[in-house]
C-alpha cells in the first residue's frame, strides 16, 4: 500500500495528491498507482513540491520520453527538456514564454505525435491580498465526446482536422503583440500541419475523445470552408462547457501533470503585470493519434 492520499475532485477530470514528494525515490509499484490514479481523473496536482530543473526532469522521464517544445528560445538553457512559462522579463529579454495558454488547446496537436502527457510546476504564483491569479481550465475531453448528440457523433465519423501551429502563430501575434508577426517565409522554419482525428480513442482508457481546439485547429480535412469554419465554432463551444471543466488555482510548489487526449486547456491572464508568475514545464511524448 503506498503511503499518499489521493482526493479526487467533483466533475469528470481532476484529483489531488498528497504526501508525495516527485523529487524522492519511488518504487515502481507506488509510481505505477500514481500513474493508474491519473489516466482516471487526466489532470491531478502533486502539493507542496520543491523541485529543481533536473528533479522535475527526472520525474517527468518516469512516464515516458521527453518532448523538448519547438521554440528553443523558451527552453530553459540548463535543461533543455524544459519550458519556462512566464510574465517575468530579465535584462530586458523575456525569460520565458508570454502568451503560452492565451487559446483552449492540446498541447504539441500540431505534431504528427503530439505530446502525451505535460507537467507544469509553479515557481512563482501572482498573489495579492491573499488571492492567487493566473488559474488554468481544463476540459474533458471524453466528457465532451459523451455529450454529444448520436447526429453529431454520426457526421463527425471518421473526419479529421488540420492541427496547425502556422495558424496560431500570426493570430496570437495579432491579437496579444507578444511575439513577432511572421512572414509565410519565416513560418517554414514551424511544423506542418498534422491531420489528426476529429474523434480520437484514448490510448490507455480506450475512451473517446473529442480532439479539436480553438487554439490550433483549422480546418476540417475535405470540408468546404464555410461549412467547417461553422462546425468547428460549434465543437470548440461544445468541448468547453461548464459540465467539462476543472479550473485549477495555483498554490506554490503545485506540480500539475495532464493528460492531452483527455483534456485541453487554457490559461487565465487576471493579473497585473507586476505580479510574477513563473512556472516550469515538461512534456512527454505521444504517439500518433487513432
Ligand atoms: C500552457 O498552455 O501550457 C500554459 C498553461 C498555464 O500557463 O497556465
Amino acid at each position: 500500500m503506498a503511503d499518499f492520499e489521493f482526493r479526487p475532485g467533483d466533475g469528470p477530470i481532476g484529483g489531488e495528491f498528497l504526501g508525495v514528494d516527485a523529487a524522492a525515490p519511488m518504487s515502481d509499484a507506488t509510481f505505477a498507482e500514481i500513474e493508474d490514479l491519473f489516466y482516471d481523473r487526466s489532470v491531478v496536482v502533486f502539493r507542496d513540491q520543491d523541485l529543481t530543473p533536473q528533479q522535475l526532469v527526472a520525474f517527468s522521464a518516469r512516464f515516458g520520453t521527453l518532448q523538448p517544445n519547438v521554440r528553443a528560445e523558451i527552453q530553459n538553457p540548463d535543461a533543455p527538456e524544459i519550458t519556462l512559462i512566464s510574465n517575468i522579463t530579465e535584462n530586458g529579454k523575456a525569460i520565458g514564454s508570454r502568451d503560452a495558454g492565451r487559446y483552449w488547446h492540446s498541447d504539441l496537436c500540431y505534431l504528427g505525435e503530439p505530446s502525451k502527457l505535460t507537467l507544469l510546476h509553479a515557481l512563482e504564483v501572482p498573489e495579492r491580498d491573499g488571492v492567487a491569479y493566473g488559474d488554468t481550465r481544463f476540459a474533458s475531453a471524453p466528457a465532451a465526446y459523451d455529450a454529444l448528440p448520436d447526429e453529431m457523433k454520426a457526421r463527425l465519423g471518421e473526419s479529421k482536422a488540420a492541427n496547425s501551429y502556422r495558424y496560431m502563430w500570426n493570430r496570437k501575434a495579432r491579437e496579444f503583440g507578444v511575439r513577432p508577426v511572421l512572414s509565410d517565409e519565416e513560418l517554414k522554419q514551424y511544423p506542418e500541419d498534422a491531420i489528426h482525428p476529429i474523434v480520437r480513442t484514448h490510448p490507455v482508457t480506450g475512451r473517446k475523445c473529442l480532439y479539436v481546439c480553438e487554439g490550433y485547429t483549422s480546418r476540417i480535412d475535405g470540408m468546404p470552408e464555410a461549412e467547417s469554419d461553422a462546425l468547428l465554432q460549434d465543437l470548440f463551444a461544445h468541448a468547453i462547457k461548464p459540465e467539462f471543466v476543472y479550473r485549477h488555482n495555483w498554490r506554490l510548489g503545485d506540480l500539475l501533470v495532464w493528460d492531452n487526449c483527455a483534456v485541453q486547456h487554457k490559461a487565465t491572464f487576471d493579473y497585473p503585470p507586476e505580479l510574477r508568475r513563473r512556472m516550469q514545464r515538461c512534456a512527454v511524448e505521444g504517439a500518433v493519434p487513432f
